[in-house]
C-alpha cells in the first residue's frame, strides 16, 4: 500500500522556530509511517506544483529560517488559485496540509474549507489570536492562542535591546542622547509593548494614535528629570487621522500592505526640529533593528512549543481530520498547552486578529499596564529594573 502523504508550508514574514516545527513534524510523521512533503515558499508552491521529499534533507531546529522558504502569494486574487493548489495536491497523493503562517497565510485556508489542513499560527506580531473578555471582571482573561510562534524570541529580543544590563540605556545614559528604537509590527503593537519587559521611557503603538503635543510635552518632562531616554515606537505606529508616522506606500505588497520601517526616523526628524536650541540635535538618535527581530536562533520556549505544535499537527493529520483545525497556545494553572480548535468556528480570519487594547496598554503614560505586564511575564523573563543611572519608571 501507498505511503500516506502530507505537505508542510511556511509562508508570511519568517521566524526563528520554523525549522524546528518541520523537524519535529518530519519525526512524528516517520513514526507513523507517513511521508511529510516539503511544499516551497508557502502556497506559491501549492499552486506551482513545487513539492519536495524532506526525508533527506537536513534540518537544524536550532537554526532559524525555514528550509522549505516562504513567500507571501494571495492565492485569494488569483481566480483559479484554490482550485489549482487542490488540484496538485491530488496529483501528488498529499491528503493533508500543515499551514505554518500568520493571519495573511492562514487566510488562505479559509478557501479551501474541505481540505484536512492544520494551521500553526507564526508571527513575531504576536497578532493572531483572541483576548477576549473575561466573564466577571475577577475571572482570570480567556485567551485564544496565548502567542504566536516566533514572538516569545522577538520580545525577548526588544526587550534587550532597550535595557540599561544589555542594551541601550547605558549609552543614551553616557551620552545624556534620545534613542528611538523601532520595533516591528504593522498594525498590532504586541512587539513594541513586550520591550516593557526591558523598561523603556515611552512605548508608541499602532492602535492609539500618537497625539504629538501631548507626547513632546512627556518627553520635555521626563528629558528634564532623567537627563536621557529610551523610546519604542511601532513600525504601523500613526498620527490622529490614521496616516502612517511612516510607509513606503509605494511599495504595497500581495496582502495590499504597505513596507513599514522607518517609523523611528520620522519621529526622530520631528524631535529633533521641536528640540533645537534645547540641546544638540545629534542627540536624537534612530534605530531599527529590523530583521533582526525575526533572525538567528529560537530560544527556549520558542524551540519546546514549534516541537509540540509540529507533533501535534501530524497526530491530527494521521487520525485523518477531515475538516481544518487550529492550533492554539492556550494555558491554565499548569502552563500551556495545545487546544484543537475546528476552523468552522470562526467566521473570517479577521476573528482572530488581535491588537492590544486599554487592558494592556496606558496610552497617556505610553506603557504596558499591570495586566500588560503580567501577561507578558508568562512568556518572557524581565530584565530586572535597575536604577543606577537614575532611571524612573
Ligand atoms: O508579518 C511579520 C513581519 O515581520 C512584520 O512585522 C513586518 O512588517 C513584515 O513582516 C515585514 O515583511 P517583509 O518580509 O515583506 O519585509
Amino acid at each position: 500500500m501507498m505511503k500516506k502523504r502530507i505537505g508542510i508550508l511556511t509562508g508570511g514574514g519568517d521566524v526563528p522556530p520554523l525549522n524546528a516545527v518541520i523537524a519535529s513534524a518530519r519525526a512524528a510523521a516517520s513514526a507513523e509511517n507517513i511521508e511529510l512533503v516539503g511544499i516551497l515558499k508557502g502556497w506559491e508552491g501549492a499552486l506551482e506544483g513545487n513539492f519536495i521529499d524532506l526525508a533527506s534533507v537536513p534540518i537544524d531546529p536550532a537554526i532559524g529560517g525555514t528550509v522549505i522558504k516562504s513567500s507571501r502569494l494571495n492565492v485569494g486574487k488569483i481566480a483559479d488559485g484554490p482550485s489549482r493548489i487542490l488540484e496538485n495536491l491530488q496529483k501528488n497523493n498529499i491528503s493533508g496540509l500543515i499551514v505554518i503562517g500568520g493571519e495573511d497565510t492562514l487566510s488562505i485556508a479559509f478557501l479551501l474549507p474541505f481540505f484536512p489542513q492544520v494551521l500553526i499560527a507564526k508571527t513575531i506580531d504576536n497578532d493572531v489570536g483572541q483576548w477576549k473578555k473575561a466573564v466577571a471582571e475577577s475571572a482570570p482573561e480567556q485567551i485564544l492562542n496565548y502567542f504566536t510562534l516566533g514572538f516569545p524570541t522577538a520580545a525577548e529580543k526588544i526587550s534587550s535591546f532597550v535595557s540599561l544590563k544589555e542594551g541601550l540605556r547605558t549609552t543614551a545614559y553616557s551620552h545624556e542622547r534620545i534613542i528611538i528604537v523601532e520595533s516591528m509590527g504593522m498594525q498590532a503593537g504586541w512587539l513594541a509593548l513586550s520591550s516593557a519587559l526591558g523598561h523603556p521611557d515611552f512605548i508608541i503603538i499602532p492602535e492609539f494614535p500618537l497625539e504629538y503635543e501631548y507626547f513632546l510635552d512627556r518627553v520635555l518632562r521626563k528629558y528634564a528629570r532623567q537627563k536621557h531616554l529610551v523610546i519604542v515606537v511601532a513600525e504601523g505606529a500613526r498620527w490622529p487621522g490614521s496616516s502612517f508616522i511612516l510607509a513606503e506606500k509605494d511599495e504595497i505588497e500581495a496582502f495590499d500592505h504597505p513596507r513599514f520601517g522607518g517609523a523611528a526616523r520620522a519621529l526622530q526628524e520631528r524631535l529633533k526640529k521641536d528640540l533645537a536650541g534645547y540641546f544638540p540635535t545629534r542627540n536624537v538618535n534612530a534605530v531599527n533593528p529590523s530583521y533582526l527581530y525575526r533572525s538567528g536562533a529560537p530560544n527556549s520556549l520558542d524551540h519546546h512549543w514549534a516541537q509540540k505544535l509540529g507533533e501535534r499537527a501530524v497526530q491530527l493529520l494521521a487520525a485523518r481530520t477531515e475538516e481544518p483545525i487550529f492550533l492554539s497556545m492556550e494555558k491554565d494553572e499548569a502552563g500551556f498547552f495545545i487546544q484543537d480548535h475546528p476552523l468552522a468556528e470562526f467566521q473570517l480570519i479577521g476573528d482572530l486578529h488581535r491588537f492590544v487594547d486599554s487592558r494592556l496598554y496606558d496610552p497617556g503614560e505610553f506603557r504596558a499596564t499591570e495586566k500588560g505586564l503580567k501577561y507578558l511575564r508568562e512568556i518572557l523573563r524581565e530584565i530586572p529594573f535597575d536604577n543606577s543611572y537614575g532611571i524612573r519608571r
